[in-house]
């Protein structure tokens, strides 16, 4: 049975559980993280961990492990599950209180991590997946990283019953981002993906691939897009810790560009995994 760690001991998953007054349960007062793992090492760890620290801040919560004990609790957690490549989940809620909607006045906060296995070096999405376009019904505070997405798990299951891989969700038919991803388009060789704001998550692997594409020479312009420069442009990508850089292929079953991986997709792609054999070598 997998190994997790909940409020500062490790425990069989089996095991593992939280009170129904939990803020998390109640009123998704909470915020989590998702790291990377490559040859059983943490990729970003650091980065996640501070974008951690700013989702807490957001909400007034208070973080309930240093960044050192943070890193330390995560490698063993991978250690402890044996996990070569996979991801590292954690979530940190308001804690345990009398349902009210304010802030209790003393609570600790409830704090968790478990690791799972996933196939990222050789993912087969990296053929090429499709995205489902829906209409973005999230909240105004989107760079959270909040445990309330109700919206992204409707967007989500609209994307799976549409036989598609990923949401692209929109406001009056300007690409916000994925359903739990960054979204790109090529346009004549320029990367355009949408400036950082409220409206979307500053992704870690957004920024990492920003970096790869400048050293790569590919010019990049944050500016808005729409579904319709999505639907014509030459190349589409996703990005996130979970999948990396993934070509879109096909939008709501038309074609992008020719309908096969792109040139910017694949160099951005094999740039960021040798980054990422790189940082994790042993
Ligand atoms: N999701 N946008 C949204 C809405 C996300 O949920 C995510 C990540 C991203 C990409 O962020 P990053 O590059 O830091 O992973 C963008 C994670 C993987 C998840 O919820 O599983």
């Amino acid at each position: 049975m997998p190994t997790c760690w909940l409020n500062g001991t490790f425990c069989d998953e089996s095991t593992a559980s939280v009170s129904i007054f939990d803020r998390g349960l109640l009123f998704g007062d909470g915020v989590y993280e998702v790291a990377t793992v490559v040859r059983g090492r943490l990729l970003d760890a650091d980065l996640h961990l501070a974008r951690l620290e700013r989702s807490l801040a957001a909400i007034r919560c208070d973080n309930p492990l240093t960044i050192a004990q943070w890193l330390e609790t995560m490698q063993a957690l991978v250690n402890a599950n044996a996990l070569d490549e996979g991801l590292v989940y954690l979530q940190v809620t308001r804690g345990v209180a009398e349902r009210d909607f304010a802030f209790p006045t003393s609570a600790t906060p409830t704090h968790f991590a478990f690791a799972r296995p996933k196939r990222l070096l050789q993912d087969p999405a990296a053929a090429g997946v499709s995205v489902h376009v829906v209409p973005d019904e999230r909240w105004a505070r989107c760079d959270i990283k909040s445990t309330a997405m109700l919206a992204q798990v409707l967007a989500k299951q609209s994307a799976r019953s549409a036989g598609a891989f990923e949401a692209m969700m929109h406001e009056d038919g300007v690409v916000t981002e994925g359903g739990s991803s960054n979204l790109w388009i090529v346009q004549g060789g320029t990367l355009i993906t949408r400036p950082l704001s409220h409206d979307i998550l500053a992704g870690i692997t957004r920024d990492v691939v920003l970096e790869l594409a400048a050293g790569a020479g590919i010019p990049v312009l944050e500016r808005t897009f729409t579904v319709h420069e999505a639907r014509t442009a030459d190349e589409c990508l996703m990005t996130s810790a979970s999948s990396f850089v993934l070509p879109v292929v096909t939008i709501d079953g038309a074609p992008v560009g020719d309908g096969a991986p792109g040139t910017v997709a694949r160099t951005l792609r094999e740039a960021y995994i040798e980054r990422a054999l790189r940082l994790t070598a042993p």
